[in-house]
Formats: C-alpha cells, sequence, structure tokens
C-alpha cells in the first residue's frame, strides 16, 4: 500500500496533486483547514481510500496529535511506500516589515515554516523502522532565492524551507528520498491573491497581472503531474530542489 501524506489539499496545487497520486493501491491523507468532503468522495469513486485532517498549520503545538492521528491510519507492516508533501502555503502579509501586526507574522512563520519542518521531524521519527521507500517533497518558490519588495516573511520561510530540505537530504539521504520543488506561477487562489495587491505593497504586482493576461501561468494539474515524477521516479538527485524548468 502507497500512503501519501498531503499538506494543503483543499484547492490548488494540493488538491491536484491529490487527484494525480489517488489512484489504484493508494490511501491519501489530506491535512487543510477547509472541506475535503467533495474531493475525497470524488476520489474514493476510484478506488483510493481517503482519509482527511481538518487542521490549522498555524497552531503547531498541535503537529504531534496530528502526526499520531495520521500513523494511526497507517500500518506500517504492510505499507511499502509513505511520502510527506509538505505543499500548504501563505504569502500574507504582504507589505514592508514592521507595516502588520506582530502576529500576521507569526502565522506566516507557523504555516509556512514551523509547521513543515515539524512535520519533517515527526515523519522522520515515527518511519524510524520503516523498510520501505520514503519520500519527502517540500514546495519551495522562486521567492527562496529572490528577496522581493513585500515578501519578506515569504521569501524567508521559502529558504528556510530548502534550508530543511538540504538539511534532512545530509542527515537522511540514504534512506530518504527529500526534494524541493518550486512549481513556478501557477494558476490557484495565490496567485489571485498577489494580483489584488497594491503596487505600494507588491511592487512587482503588474507582472503577475499580466502573466495571467498572457496565459503563461502553469496549471495546478501540470505542476501536480511532475510533483508525482518528482516523487514517484528516480529522476532527480535526492536533496535537489526541482523546479518546472528541469522538465523542458
Ligand atoms: N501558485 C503559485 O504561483 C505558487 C508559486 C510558487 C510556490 N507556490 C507554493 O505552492 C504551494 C501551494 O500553493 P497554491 O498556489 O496551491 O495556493 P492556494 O490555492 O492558496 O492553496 C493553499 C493551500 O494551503 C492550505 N493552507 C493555507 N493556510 C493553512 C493553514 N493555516 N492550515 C492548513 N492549511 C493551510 C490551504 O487550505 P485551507 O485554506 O483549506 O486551510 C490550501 O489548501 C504553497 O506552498 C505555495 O507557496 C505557489
Amino acid at each position: 500500500m502507497r500512503h501519501y501524506i498531503i499538506t494543503g489539499a483543499s484547492r490548488g496545487i494540493g488538491e491536484a496533486l491529490a487527484r494525480e497520486v489517488g489512484l489504484g493501491d493508494t490511501t491519501l491523507h489530506l491535512v487543510s483547514r477547509g472541506s475535503v468532503t467533495e474531493l475525497m468522495s470524488q476520489i474514493s469513486r476510484k478506488g483510493t481510500e481517503v482519509f482527511s485532517y481538518a487542521f490549522d498549520l498555524s497552531r503547531t503545538d498541535g503537529i504531534t496529535i496530528l502526526t499520531e492521528e495520521i500513523f494511526s491510519n497507517i500500518d506500517l507492516n504492510e505499507a511499502n511506500y509513505i511520502a510527506l508533501v509538505n505543499n500548504a502555503g501563505m504569502l500574507e502579509p504582504i507589505g514592508p516589515i514592521g507595516k502588520h501586526e506582530t502576529e500576521a507574522y507569526r502565522k506566516n512563520l507557523e504555516v509556512n515554516f514551523v509547521a513543515p519542518t515539524l512535520l519533517c521531524h515527526e515523519f522522520i521519527k515515527r518511519t524510524s523502522g520503516f523498510d520501505g521507500q520514503l519520500r519527502i517533497l517540500n514546495v519551495s518558490s522562486g521567492a527562496a532565492k529572490n528577496a522581493y519588495y513585500g515578501w519578506s516573511h515569504y521569501c524567508s520561510t521559502k529558504a528556510g524551507l530548502d534550508m530543511i530540505t538540504a538539511a534532512i537530504n545530509v542527515e537522511h539521504g540514504k534512506r530518504i528520498g527529500v526534494f524541493g520543488f518550486n512549481p513556478g506561477r501557477t494558476d490557484t487562489k495565490m496567485q489571485d491573491e498577489i494580483r489584488e495587491q497594491s503596487p505600494e505593497d507588491f511592487e512587482h504586482v503588474q507582472s503577475f497581472i499580466d502573466a495571467k493576461e498572457q496565459g503563461i501561468l502553469n496549471s495546478p494539474q501540470k505542476v501536480a503531474i511532475m510533483m508525482k515524477i518528482v516523487l514517484d521516479e528516480d529522476r532527480f538527485e535526492t536533496g535537489s530542489i526541482v523546479s518546472t524548468r528541469d522538465f523542458n
């Protein structure tokens, strides 16, 4: 049995990935705040088992309980493959650092960096005696390598996530395939939110409006197919940050 744990599966890239991997001898574990009822019923009609976990990833003091619950639904003796996909993410607060309430910055740090890092830790700890295939995919961004005006916390947390990917590879790379993945500009709610920003808060907003108008955004489905390849085929070196450009 193959297990995929996917955070942020209620929409966008995470939802597309759930549809892409939710076939055959597979169990999905979907984490988000929003409902995944419709998605679950569509996927389970194909014979795939799906568990959902309603969880706010900004409440990182609950990560141990969340992973306990997830792993109570994974029979390690029967499983031959387990993947953790840290996909959930948020851009806000947008605008120069110092502008918003501290709570908004805390939430960004928790969702984008603390939660995925602790999930990696729990995943590695709970699979220490497992002898099947293990995969971790941390969803990165071009913002990990570029300090965009207005995205201080988004850029910093994505850079941190890339470093966790590298660190896990140094420590566990022989046992676990660990990857970062930069999906590029992808047509999801996150892009809708970017286009609504004022140039004062996010100075590159016009280029995102232009990209949508030019129809050059990636579709979530296309990105999900690439993520499945990164996870399930030995095409990329463990520890690497793969981007959609690596598929050209
Ligand atoms: N779209 C792009 O152009 C782009 C580019 C580069 C990188 N990325 C990265 O790709 C990943 C997916 O983004 P997307 O474009 O699919 O965005 P999206 O459509 O906004 O979806 C974000 C997902 O994250 C979940 N999430 C957000 N806050 C959460 C919280 N507090 N607790 C639990 N889940 C939470 C959301 O679920 P709920 O709201 O239901 O909780 C949703 O399922 C993110 O890591 C993003 O940084 C996206």
